[in-house]
């Protein structure tokens, strides 16, 4: 196991600038996550580590040498594609086996049985060991390539959005097993996934990719606490942050075309005008709030509710635990969790309060 960093990684294809100056480094054995949009630049990362793409600028280190000359085969990384990449002809069993049968290793079969035997057992998958996998469900077929991966103890693993092709149950029960393995394994994870539910409860730190560019680094109390712009913001948290426009006057903040105004220190940083970022889960409707709303909307989830309150001409997302008595058209009160607000430059970077 070892440490990587990116250095200054460029790509472009041709008119496409894949990648920009993409530096940052995974500590051994962590669970870093790269979290993104599509066309993110995700997979090219990936591939830049993996020796499968060429960068045009910069370095990649194990272990703080750089690397950048050696084969794919000589980086030891094992990759866990976006697309299934199996062979169908081949039995789950023949599938797992294929990376410890290589020449180069000469692993006795013997031993390659009780390798392959131990990790059908972890992800569930003894009973399918003599199938072809042409004939696996989707989800099996994901368990295999997870299992043709970490069959060997490669310095590092690169997972491609392994879980997004899988119903959300089976996603749900993979990633906890993914964690797990991870745990106990030890073994050095770069996850990528457009998925922030999938980055929130798995990183240990991730990275936001957005355009070819990082945007932040953290860990995922950082990404939900203090993101760094409004796209960031907008990338974690269901339902979305609310981004108002705000003006300061004096000793008071008001957010644009409503009732909701605000007192804020008079040494207070804040420009006149910016951007104010409120999480649904801090607006509640309370008797004996600040401000006066109406509910335009209600979505019960079971367990939360999503409760479109309108004030003035805003519209604000809130995020109650429960169920609700409360009706559309419900005149009500509510308050604002002021320690928890967000505010952000007019280009969208964070302003630090
Ligand atoms: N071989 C290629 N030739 C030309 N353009 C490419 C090539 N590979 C990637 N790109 C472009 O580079 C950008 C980044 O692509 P990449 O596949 O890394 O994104 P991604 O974050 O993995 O997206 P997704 O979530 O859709 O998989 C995209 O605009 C893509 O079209
Ligand atoms: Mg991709």
């Amino acid at each position: 196991m070892s440490d990587v960093a990116l250095q200054n990684i460029t790509k472009d294809f041709k008119a496409v600038t894949a990648l920009k100056d993409v530096s940052f480094s995974i500590n051994d054995g962590e669970f870093f996550v790269l979290l993104g949009p599509t066309g993110a630049g995700k997979t090219t990362t990936l591939r830049v580590i993996a020796g499968l793409t060429r960068q045009d600028e910069g370095s990649v280190l194990f272990d703080g040498e750089p690397i950048d000359n050696l084969t794919p085969a000589d980086r030891d990384v094992a990759f866990v594609f976006q697309q299934y990449s199996l062979y169908p002809t081949m039995t789950v069993f023949d599938n797992l086996a294929f990376p410890l049968r290589s020449p180069m290793r000469k692993t006795p079969e013997a031993e390659i049985r009780t390798q392959v035997e131990e990790v059908a057992e972890v992800l569930r998958i003894t009973h399918l060991l003599e199938r072809k996998t042409a004939h696996l469900s989707g989800g099996e077929m994901q368990r295999v390539t997870i299992g043709r991966a970490i069959v060997r103890d490669p310095r590092l693993f690169l997972m491609d959005e392994p879980l997004s092709n899988l119903d959300a149950k089976l996603r749900e029960s993979l990633r906890v097993e993914l964690q797990h393995l991870q745990k106990t394994q030890g073994a050095t994870t770069l996850f990528v996934t457009h998925d922030q539910i999938e980055a929130l409860t798995m990183g240990e730190r991730i990275a936001v990719l957005n355009q070819g560019r990082i945007l932040q680094i953290g860990t995922p109390e950082d990404i939900y606490d203090r993101p760094a712009t409004t796209f960031v913001a907008q990338l974690v948290g269901t339902p979305r942050v609310n981004l108002v426009k705000a003006n300061r006057a004096d000793g008071t903040l008001y957010v644009a075309d409503s009732a909701i105004h605000l007192p804020i220190p008079e040494d207070s940083d804040l420009p006149p005008s910016f951007t104010l970022g409120v999480r649904p889960e801090d607006m509640k409707p309370d008797k004996e709030g600040d401000f006066p709303g109406q509910i335009t909307l209600i979505e019960p989830l079971g367990v939360e509710t999503i409760l479109h309150i309108k004030s003035g001409e805003q519209t604000l997302l809130s995020l109650i635990p429960g169920l609700t008595d409360l009706r559309m058209g419900d005149e009500v009160r509510f308050n604002i969790v002021r320690e928890r607000l967000h505010y952000f430059q007019e280009d969208g970077t964070r302003i630090s309060v």
